[in-house]
């Protein structure tokens, strides 16, 4: 009888771990809760012209806001000339590539930093958006269902132009990863993570807190402010042993994903992307949202994974040099 209790206490516990992880981690889902009442009519905006640090531009917030005017182009020198469907898009719902993954590529937390992927998994990616085989486990998330909406109608040939732009540019640091056992209390504004006050801290936990490293710039879509990612202590070291091994559990990650995770082939690179990113890549992929043309190539490398996995590969990914 004694022994019966205890392995209902196991069996218990561990039906509690897997509902668990039945639930997408949601601070790798970023969904602003819905306001509590109707919002009161936006205030106008400040229509005086901003700049950021480095630029000659001048450039309106109704400028910055407005994603059918492109992307605000704060250093046109610092990449290659944009082409249509990157800088403006096109009439018929074709959002432009460059206003969420910024004109430079290195993205944002709630999309993906897509500079330096090889052209034919760009492609392919964008072809899954397009025939419903890659969409987000949280459908409440506004970016990627904009992603998918947008991919729905576009055609080969403009995304091909795309794939050749984004993969021409170089992969860059733009994500600080930093181990704590305690991070800012932080909230979501629009689709990512801010901190509200610096003075308010929490213990981390099983999680990834990537947030902007200056919120104002990000906020002003400066494509040369990045982010700063707090990972659990001793999260990266994890990552590292669980990358090279497979933990065990498959092949070693590297084997596809290149010596450092900095790609081979048609293979993503995984160094120095955005870590929520990842997670929600992996979570989806192990979950059947991202089930495109390649994704049966990762079902045995997901299959095994935890969150706590997931939050030490990213980590280790994350701090890797792109
Ligand atoms: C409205 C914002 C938005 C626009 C505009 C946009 N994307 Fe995306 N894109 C996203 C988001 C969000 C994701 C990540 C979805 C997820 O979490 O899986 C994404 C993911 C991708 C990926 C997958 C990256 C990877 O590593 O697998 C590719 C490739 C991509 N976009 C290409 C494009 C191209 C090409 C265009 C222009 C034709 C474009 N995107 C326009 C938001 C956007
Ligand atoms: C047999 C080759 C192979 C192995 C081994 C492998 N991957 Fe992958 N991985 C791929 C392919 C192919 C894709 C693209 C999947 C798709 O198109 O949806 C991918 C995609 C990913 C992505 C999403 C990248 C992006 O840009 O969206 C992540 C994250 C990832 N793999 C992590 C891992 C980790 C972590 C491991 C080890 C635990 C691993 N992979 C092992 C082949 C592999």
């Amino acid at each position: 009888m004694k022994y019966l209790a205890a392995l209902c206490v196991i069996v218990l516990a561990a039906t509690a771990a897997l509902a668990a992880e039945d639930t997408p981690p949601p601070w790798a889902y970023p969904v602003a809760p819905p306001a509590a009442k109707p919002a009161a009519p936006a205030p106008p905006l400040d229509p005086e012209p901003k700049r950021v640090p480095g630029s000659d531009v001048a450039l309106t917030l109704a400028q910055i806001r407005d994603i059918g005017r492109g992307p605000p182009d704060w250093h046109p020198n610092d990449h290659p000339p944009m082409p249509e469907v990157v800088a403006k898009g096109r009439a018929g719902g074709v959002l432009a590539c460059g206003y969420c993954h910024l004109p430079n590529g290195l993205g944002r937390p709630e999309n993906s930093g897509i500079a330096g992927l090889p052209v034919e998994y760009i492609v392919q990616q964008v072809r899954d958006f397009r025939e419903g085989k890659r969409r987000s486990s949280v459908p409440a998330m506004g970016p990627p269902a904009n992603m998918a909406k947008l991919a729905a109608v576009t055609n080969d040939e403009e995304v091909r132009i795309a794939a050749q732009y984004f993969a021409s540019l170089p992969r860059q640091k733009w994500i600080r990863v930093v181990e704590s056992a305690s991070v800012p209390k932080t909230r979501v504004a629009g689709s990512m993570f801010v901190i509200e006050d610096t003075a308010a801290v929490e213990p981390i936990g099983v999680r990834i807190v990537e947030v902007p490293e200056d919120r104002a710039r990000t906020d002003l879509r400066d494509s040369k402010s990045g982010f700063v990612a707090y990972v659990p202590p001793g999260s990266i070291k994890k990552g590292e042993a669980y990358v090279k091994t497979g933990g065990g559990k498959g092949a070693a990650c590297t084997v596809c994903h290149g010596h450092d995770l900095r790609g081979l082939g048609p293979m993503p690179h995984l160094a120095g992307r955005s870590p929520s990113y990842i997670v929600r890549s992996l979570w989806d992929l192990q979950h059947g949202s991202r089930a495109g043309a390649w994704a049966p190539l990762m079902a045995e490398s997901v299959a095994g994974l935890s969150v706590e996995d997931m939050v030490n590969i990213a980590a280790y990914a994350a701090s890797l040099d792109p």
